[in-house]
């Protein structure tokens, strides 16, 4: 018999699957790294039991213990998961921007989701990152996960992600290019493949709104390229402590239409029903075709499900409304 102990044994070695007509403009072989396999539906699985594992060796999380985060969404579904399955409590905290589905789904696998306005500075006591801090100064028993400055976030691509696709490439593999957010794909991808053949190029997929692709640039943290935007996943109006800008070779901004646009495009021309970041990350692909040979590898990783986006990128009176179809 082959059967996982519980739902925690499925995570992890994901398909990787050929890109064919999105990118036939293209010379290379482009492979798609395809995250939703995992059982929460996202990449973020392997870094939320990361981050709880290593938080029980270390003590920072104790027996029926309450886990707080401020997450979109993904961490928080994979956190649950393994929360369910090793008897902690949830509480999430969660931007009004994100999607309801993402808020209905996280109550669905028992968390407690608490909502806060999106357009407020990173320190207002409003903002998801001062409430999440607070419930977990709070909340007796609980333990602030942090993924934005959680090292094993980064570490579980570094363990798990990365070597899969240079198994997966034989090896190959010439470019990574996935979207950033916490920092914690690229980052411990990144790290894992330069090991293997520091001549891998690493490409960030940003979003217009968001601090990485200048910071990157010019190391100026200029606040005048924060605003509000629709994309969501990636993007940030902070630092968080897991993007490692050495091993980043460079950024692409996807603006909120083409990672929309892109979303539907994946759906439509190659049977891919993914989430929003996955439209960014692929249309961050096309952007950079300069980049590419013909005998390169290029690996996207694309990180979540498409069902977290019906009513909005797969919705075309929203798509209308926010002008990005017509
Ligand atoms: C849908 C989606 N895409 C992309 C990202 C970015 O990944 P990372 O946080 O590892 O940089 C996230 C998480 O932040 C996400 O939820």
């Amino acid at each position: 018999m082959d059967y996982a102990e519980n739902i925690l044994g499925t995570i992890g070695n994901t398909p990787m699957v050929k890109m064919n007509k999105l990118v036939e403009d293209l010379p290379c072989l482009v492979l798609a790294k395809y995250e939703t396999f995992n059982p929460g539906n996202s990449v973020k699985d392997r870094m939320a039991l990361q981050m709880i594992e290593d938080a029980e060796a270390d003590g920072r999380l104790k027996p029926g213990g309450t886990i707080i985060e401020g997450t979109s969404g993904n961490t928080g579904m994979g956190l649950a998961l393994a929360a369910i399955v090793k008897g902690y409590k949830c509480i999430f905290v969660i931007s009004d921007k994100q999607s309801k589905e993402k808020m209905d789904i996280l109550r669905a696998v028992g968390a407690e989701v608490v909502v806060c306005p999106t357009d407020v500075e990173p320190d207002d006591p409003r903002s998801y990152y001062s409430v999440s801090k607070r419930l977990g100064e709070e909340t007796p028993n609980s333990w602030y996960v942090n993924q934005y400055d959680n090292p094993s976030n980064a570490k579980a691509h570094y363990q798990s992600t990365g070597p899969e696709i240079w198994k997966q490439t034989d090896g190959k593999v010439t470019h990574f290019v996935v979207g950033v957010g916490t920092g914690g794909t690229i980052s411990g991808v990144g790290k894992y493949l330069k090991e293997q053949n520091p001549d891998i190029k690493v490409w960030g997929v940003d979003t217009y709104g968001s601090v990485f692709k200048k910071y990157h640039e010019t190391g100026e943290f200029d606040e005048n390229e924060i605003y509000p935007y629709v994309t969501e996943g990636i993007g940030e109006d902070i630092l968080p402590e897991n993007v490692d800008f050495s091993i980043i070779d460079g950024f692409t901004k996807v603006t909120d239409k083409d990672a929309a646009v892109y979303t539907q495009l994946l759906a439509k021309e190659e049977g891919m029903f993914l989430g929003n970041s996955a439209g960014a990350a692929i249309k961050g692909v096309l952007q950079l075709k300069e980049q590419f040979q013909p005998e390169d590898v290029v690996v996207v990783l694309y990180h979540d499900h498409g069902s977290r986006y019906v009513g909005k990128m797969f919705n075309d009176e929203w798509m209308r409304e926010m002008g990005y179809i017509e």
